[in-house]
């Protein structure tokens, strides 16, 4: 059985004071989602002022990015040890934020979800294609491009994953796939991570996720929550989404 996760994903937003009053409020309002597991996604400077306030709550947290190296002479890169040291439970990689402004490749999101598994952190492997990709009908074979080296990490790994697909063309577009477009790529999805026989792997939707889309997408059947952008930063509609 796969238990609902609903991750808010703050990306490059927030501040100690803004932070304290919206994890304050996550706090209160968390007890009305006890069906779903929730996260947020923090930015790094934050994580030991979110640890601080959600240790002991029901939401837990990780971060947004992972090194695929141990330590080193990598500057600027933050390695999986560090954010086990501020009890992370959980890694984005791939988001396609980082594939396009950063360059990411699928061989190096696989790296870095393999670094996550090392330290016991759970990656939360980002796919999706492109408008461009979509309208071309190329989307299955992008997210099967995506996939595969995360693939090659072998069923023991891959068991171990949470997926996310999000098109990229429905994030902070205000655009969301239709629940029954996502659900075509979810059972895809689903359908290549069969061949491992990893029944379990949990698979999100993300992209304008709201409180008022979030019932009808949860109701598709192999839509297991959702990663959430915008809409993880006001802590009420964070929690109707889990509580959807
Ligand atoms: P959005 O972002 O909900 O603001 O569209 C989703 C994401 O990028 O994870």
């Amino acid at each position: 059985m796969r238990r609902r996760l609903v991750i808010g994903n703050w990306k490059m937003h927030g501040s100690l004071s803004g932070n304290a009053a919206l994890l304050a409020q996550l706090r209160e309002g968390e007890g009305v989602v006890g069906h779903c597991d929730i996260a947020v996604c923090a930015p790094f400077p934050y994580l030991a002022q979110v640890q601080g306030v959600l240790q002991s709550s029901a939401v837990s947290w990780g971060a947004q990015d992972i090194s695929a190296h141990t330590l080193g002479a990598y500057t600027g890169e933050v390695a999986g040890t560090m954010l086990d040291d501020f009890a992370c439970r959980w890694v984005l990689v791939g988001h396609s934020e980082r594939r396009s402004m950063h360059a990411e490749g699928d061989q190096l999101v696989a790296d870095k979800a393999s670094a996550a598994l090392a330290v016991g952190i759970t990656p939360v492997v980002c796919v999706g294609e492109t408008l461009q990709e979509r309208e071309s009908g190329r989307t299955t074979d992008v997210i099967t491009r995506q996939l595969a080296p995360v693939m090659a990490l072998g069923a023991a790994a891959v068991a171990k994953v949470v997926v996310a697909y999000e098109p990229v063309w429905a994030i902070g577009t205000g655009r969301t796939a239709t629940p029954q477009q996502a659900q075509d790529v979810h059972a895809h999805i689903r359908a290549s991570l069969a061949v491992l026989a990893t029944p379990d792997v949990r698979v999100l939707y993300g992209g304008s996720v709201k409180a008022s889309n979030a019932a009808s997408l949860f109701a598709m059947p192999d839509i297991d929550g959702a990663l959430v952008g915008g809409a993880s930063l006001a802590a009420e509609e964070f929690l109707r989404i889990a509580a959807a």
